[in-house]
């Protein structure tokens, strides 16, 4: 198929070579975005009168037949095209003559290309949104519905001190109110226009680049035609962003895999997203999860090859930018999937109180409220917090818990020891007395929840 780079300069290319060199197969996806950059570039250029009415009305007349063609499936883009640029832009051709070859006066497929990939990029940011404000919607919801379960908290994974179930997840809705975030403020920033930077230097020709942006609905123009045409950090940005999200759903993801094993038993996954084995009868295995855990490699994997193939880059275009698209396609891609996965199985999963409570009255997690108590009557936290440890001591050598020691073996302890230490020590009221702001007790965390209701 003839280039739109043919001329005397070129001989025939190889016909491997063609298809190593096209990315139509990967970018076909920014059709839309390709037809309105094209739209808003020959408005502003017959605004400018370097394109006359006739052609432009024939211009956008044809672009929009073939937008509609393309979603009704009346015309499907073909793989003979070197990429989704050349194929509408041949296609209007076909449709209207001459007045499509004037379309690309004052533009390259370098501007073109990368406006088409920020007006696609800020659409799916959109998206992720939508799909992290759901999922913190379920968080939320569920939370509110467990905002006094009793759970064991952890750190070195080991059991530190009691939490709620509703504390727990509310400490994921908080991560992922920053990822929303994040990716608004990427959003804005990939939301200006490279149009009219064309190949690398500008143009001749007297053209109104706010104009085009402002159709576009863009925040403004790249001040640097090389800037404009050269760099990808707004991909880069993303991909990021992304990364930060991923992780976030990948630790969720390890946890609930600990907790709906047998060791944990603290939740279980619905059957509509769990699978079972072809050899164990037994098995519930969490595979959905897993594989969100496992996606975010990929994620990863899609950042570090954006900056690997731009690090040693010249200025401004080169075709190892083509790869772009590839990586953060699918870094959108997948982060959209897991996130669609991970709404619906939190949604479903069964809680089981017992399972936690029994957890958390193991493992002296009340230690601390022990020491506290001592500390509260005026003893300095340092030497109560010695006197608790000698009680969990204890304790541990005889077999016993701090519940089940007599108000003797307390006060032989300490004097400062009195009946309502066994109040003070009940997990209940453990957790009901964390009322420091974004502590763990059920009023606390209904502000916690009220709190992200309100931003999302
Ligand atoms: N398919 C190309 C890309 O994705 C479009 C830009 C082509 N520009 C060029 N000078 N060959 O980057």
């Amino acid at each position: 198929m003839e280039k739109l780079w043919a001329g005397d300069l070129h001989g025939r290319l190889d016909a491997a070579a063609d298809d190593f060199n096209a990315s139509i197969r990967v970018d076909a996806r920014m059709a839309g975005e390709d037809i309105a950059g094209s739209l808003a570039h020959s408005a502003m250029l017959a605004a400018r009168g370097i394109l006359s009415r006739e052609d432009a009305a024939a211009i956008a007349e044809g672009l929009g037949g073939i937008a509609e063609d393309l979603s009704c499936g009346r015309l499907s883009i073909d793989d003979a095209s070197e990429d989704i640029h050349t194929f509408i832009e041949r296609e209007l051709t076909r449709r209207i003559g001459d007045a499509g070859r004037r379309l690309h006066t004052a533009r390259s497929r370098n501007d073109q290309v990368a406006l088409d990939l920020r007006l696609y990029l800020r659409r799916e940011c959109e998206a992720l949104r939508d799909g992290i404000h759901t999922l913190i919607g379920t968080l939320c919801s569920k939370a509110e519905a467990h905002a006094d379960t009793i759970m064991p908290g952890y750190t070195h994974l080991q059991r530190a001190q009691p939490v709620t179930f509703g504390h727990h997840l509310m400490a994921y809705a908080m991560m992922l109110l920053r990822d929303s975030a994040r990716i608004s403020e990427c959003a804005a920033r990939m939301n200006v226009s490279p149009l009219g930077c064309c190949a690398l230097a500008g143009t001749t020709f007297d053209i109104d680049r706010e104009l085009a942006a402002e159709t576009l609905g863009m925040n403004g123009v790249c001040q640097n035609s090389l800037d404009g045409v050269g760099d990808r950090d707004f991909c880069l940005e993303l991909a990021a962003d992304l990364s930060i999200l991923m992780m976030h759903l990948s630790r969720f993801s390890e946890e609930i895999i600990l907790w709906c094993s047998w060791e944990f038993g603290f939740v279980s996954l619905s059957d509509a997203y769990s699978t079972g084995s072809s050899i164990m009868p037994q098995k519930k295995n969490p595979d959905i999860a897993e594989l969100i855990r496992g996606k975010t490699g990929r994620v990863y994997g899609d950042l570090m090859g954006l900056l690997t193939t731009l690090k040693g880059l010249p200025l401004a275009y080169n075709k190892d930018l083509q790869e772009d698209k590839e990586a953060i396609f699918d870094a959108v891609d997948t982060a959209k999937a897991c996130l669609s996965m991970m709404a619906p199985m939190v949604e479903t999963l069964t809680v089981h109180r017992e399972n936690m409570r029994r957890a958390a009255a193991g493992g002296f997690i009340n230690a601390t409220d022990c020491a506290d108590y001592l500390a509260g009557r005026g003893m300095p936290f340092r030497s109560a917090y010695r006197i608790a440890g000698d009680l969990v001591a204890k304790c541990i050598a005889e077999g016993r818990t701090l519940e089940t020691l007599t108000l003797s073996e307390y006060q032989a302890a300490s004097e400062l020891f009195g009946e309502d230490i066994f109040e003070a020590i009940r997990l209940e009221n453990c957790v009901n007395r964390r009322r420091s702001r974004g502590g763990a007790a059920p009023e606390r965390v209904k502000e916690q929840i009220a709190w992200v209701r309100e931003r999302i």
